[in-house]
């Protein structure tokens, strides 16, 4: 196991990430402080399937007493219907201000449980067990959370600090294939925005964290959080060192914006906006296009996409990127390579993002 410390002044906390972890879940809660309680796993009901009787022993074991609230898989989930049931549940268990609430499961239930324990009685203990390789390299850390509004994704949020994470990198094992490469998506941006020798380890050992190998799945998800730690402890609110993890993300949200839900996921839309980005970094920051074609054969080979979609260059796409051709003298901020493992941020007029791309 190895253990990362989120430095966050009074909010600091670890983040544990090993093989077979989650049998440690009520051992390594209490050692962060946590007295044992009536508390709540929230989970979504295939993760409950697979993994939340365990996490019932290993906190009963410490001495907690749990109740699993579980919702439907996907991001409806992350709705108002969803948080009050949550809510009707937590009241209904008795959960009070000394109950933790353990969010069991991907992004989803993270920024949902999240929220909830933001909210519930003002605030109640939160421990982040999260089971997909998003939410355990990027969403369980940076104590965003939130649920979606008609209008608008993660509309209805509050920033909120988990008191630990624990990341079991074995869940990963039954993860289905296009969720798991969809992780790596961000894990590649990690290497391409701050860490070359990542970058270099990545192209080494791809393949067997692809057969999901668990002792180099501790070692990415470990290092992964390292660098989310780093710049989330620089600068929590979403400043300009946050901004870096954007690398990939304009044109990435875009692309899903564009294409409808459902076409791309996220770290697929990600993976070609890194591509897209890399190719802008070779024209405006001097990224050499030996390191641009680097990275685009490990995006290719982790199974992601690269190329930009068919028709991507519609009034909707530039409308999602922020722009119209009715403005064009906008611009965009937009984060660029100008090496492996170093990144800048550059304002680019429309003309600028398109052409190169056509
Ligand atoms: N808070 C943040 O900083 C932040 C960052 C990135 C993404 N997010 C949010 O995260 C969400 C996406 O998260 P996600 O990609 O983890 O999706 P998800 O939570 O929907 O999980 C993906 C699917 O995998 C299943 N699953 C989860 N763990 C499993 C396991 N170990 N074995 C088998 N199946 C498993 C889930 O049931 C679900 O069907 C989005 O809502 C996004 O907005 C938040
Ligand atoms: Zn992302």
């Amino acid at each position: 196991m190895r253990t990362i410390r989120v430095e966050l002044g009074p909010a600091s906390h670890d983040a544990h990430v090993g093989a077979g972890i989650l049998d440690r879940l009520g051992e390594l809660a209490r050692g962060a402080g946590l007295k044992p309680c009536r508390c709540a796993i929230v989970t979504d009901s295939t993760v409950e399937k697979l993994y939340a009787a365990g996490a019932v022993d290993a906190l009963r074991k410490a001495g907690f007493e749990p109740v699993v609230i579980s919702v439907p898989p996907g991001e409806a989930s992350k709705s108002l219907v969803t948080l009050e049931l949550l809510y009707d549940r937590m009241t209904e268990a008795g959960l009070d201000r000394a109950s933790a609430i353990f969010a069991l499961g991907g992004g989803v239930v993270g920024d949902l449980a999240g929220f909830a324990a933001a909210t519930y009685l003002r605030g109640v203990p939160l421990v982040q067990v999260p089971t997909t390789v998003v939410a355990q390299v990027d969403s369980a850390l940076g104590g965003k959370t939130a649920i979606n509004h008609r209008h608008a994704k993660n509309l209805i949020g509050a920033f909120y600090q988990p008191r630990l994470i624990v990341a079991d990198v074995t869940t990963l094992a039954t993860l289905p294939d296009r969720e798991f490469r969809e992780g790596l998506a961000e894990v590649i941006k990690y290497g391409a925005i701050m860490d070359a020798a990542m970058i270099v380890d990545l192209e080494r050992d791809l393949d067997a964290i692809l057969a999901r190998r668990s002792d180099l799945l501790e070692q990415v998800v470990a290092r992964s959080l390292i660098h989310k730690a780093a710049v989330v402890s620089a600068d929590e609110r979403e400043g300009g060192l946050r901004k870096s993890l954007n690398f990939g993300h304009t044109i990435g949200h875009a692309i899903e914006a564009s294409a409808g839900y459902g076409n791309y996921f996220h770290g697929e839309a990600v993976a070609i906006g890194m591509v897209a980005a890399a190719r802008l970094s070779s024209k405006y920051a001097g990224f050499s296009a030996d390191e641009a074609s680097r990275l685009l054969r490990l995006i290719e080979r982790a199974g992601l996409p690269t190329a930009m979609p068919p028709g991507w260059d519609s009034e909707d796409f530039l409308r999602a990127l922020g722009l119209d051709k009715k403005r064009v003298a906008g611009a965009v901020e937009f984060v660029l390579l100008d090496r492996l493992g170093h990144s800048l941020t550059k304002s680019l007029s429309i003309d600028n993002i398109v052409s190169p791309l056509r």
